[in-house]
């Protein structure tokens, strides 16, 4: 797998894509928006896959969405384009996906990253919503998913502000599960990426489907789904395998189905 714009590895059972357009702070571009969601599907449908990793640069992990692109959009290409729409599809991977957040996580930066099922970030991050300073608004997600992640005073006071939040202040808010020390970044997320990789497949899927039902469904639908979900885990051989390695005082041998 090659990209224009990304870069692409696997190890072992983790997938790791970097966003790779250094001059732009990782502008995201229409190109990486294709080459982000192709490599992300492709690393969906590989078994031997267990996670993935998206992460970008030291300065920026994305400064948002490509600004120069958008300039001269009118409301009929991008209505008849839909644009943004390739996002959507980053959304429906059901792998776990992790953000590796170092630097600046703006507008559609901030949105990918919340695409990503958690954030670890270094301490140099910075995250925001700075449309409104450009005369428009988030469009890949972010009034919605900020909103769900820090709350309404928060989610309102950065996206009418465009202010930016520091790693600190983002994960006291909620927004990011961990935040390192930038040289331990990449580790840290990889340590986290490979004890995911490490469980069976179908239960981590089932894992993310019945969190991300907390976000779309009512309390009482959304225990209702993971009961069944949870039902559901019995028919896995990983099921037997699991809990007869605990009783049986040994590690695990999952074989992903
Ligand atoms: N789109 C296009 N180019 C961008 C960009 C963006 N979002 N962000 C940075 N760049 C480019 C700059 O134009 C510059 O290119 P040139 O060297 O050709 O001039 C290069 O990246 C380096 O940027 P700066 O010189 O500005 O770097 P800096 O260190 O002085 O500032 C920054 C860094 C504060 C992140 C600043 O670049 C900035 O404010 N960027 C824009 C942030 C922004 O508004 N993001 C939201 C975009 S809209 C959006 O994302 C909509 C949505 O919901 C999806």
């Amino acid at each position: 797998m090659s990209y224009e714009t990304i870069l692409v590895e696997r190890r072992d059972r983790v997938a790791l894509i970097t966003l790779n357009r250094p001059k732009q702070l990782n502008a995201l571009n229409v190109q990486m928006a294709r080459d982000i969601t192709d490599a992300a599907q492709k690393f969906d449908a590989d078994e031997t896959i267990g996670c993935i990793v998206v992460t970008g640069a030291a300065k920026a992990f994305a400064a948002g969405a490509d600004i120069k692109e958008m300039t001269d959009l009118s409301y009929m290409d991008a209505h008849r384009l839909d644009w943004f729409h390739l996002w959507d599809r980053l959304a429906d991977v059901r792998k776990p996906m992790i953000a590796a957040v170092s630097g600046y996580a703006l507008g559609g930066g901030c949105e990918l990253a919340m695409i990503c099922d958690f954030i670890i970030a270094a301490d140099t991050a910075k995250f925001g919503q700075p449309e409104v300073k450009l005369g428009v608004m988030p469009g890949i997600g972010g009034s919605q998913r900020l909103t769900r992640a820090v709350g309404k005073a928060k989610a309102m006071d950065m996206i009418l502000t465009g202010r930016m939040m520091d790693a600190a202040e983002a994960e006291r808010a909620g927004l990011v599960s961990r935040v390192v020390a930038p040289e331990k970044l990449l580790d840290e997320v990889f340590d986290a990426a490979k004890t995911i990789a490490a469980m069976s497949l179908p239960s981590t899927r089932m894992n993310k489907e019945a969190v991300n039902a907390a976000f779309e469904t009512g309390l009482a639908q959304g225990v209702r789904f993971e009961r069944r979900l949870f039902q559901a885990t019995f028919a896995m051989r990983d099921q037997k395998e699991g809990m007869a390695a605990f009783v049986e005082k040994r590690p695990p041998s999952f074989s992903h189905d």
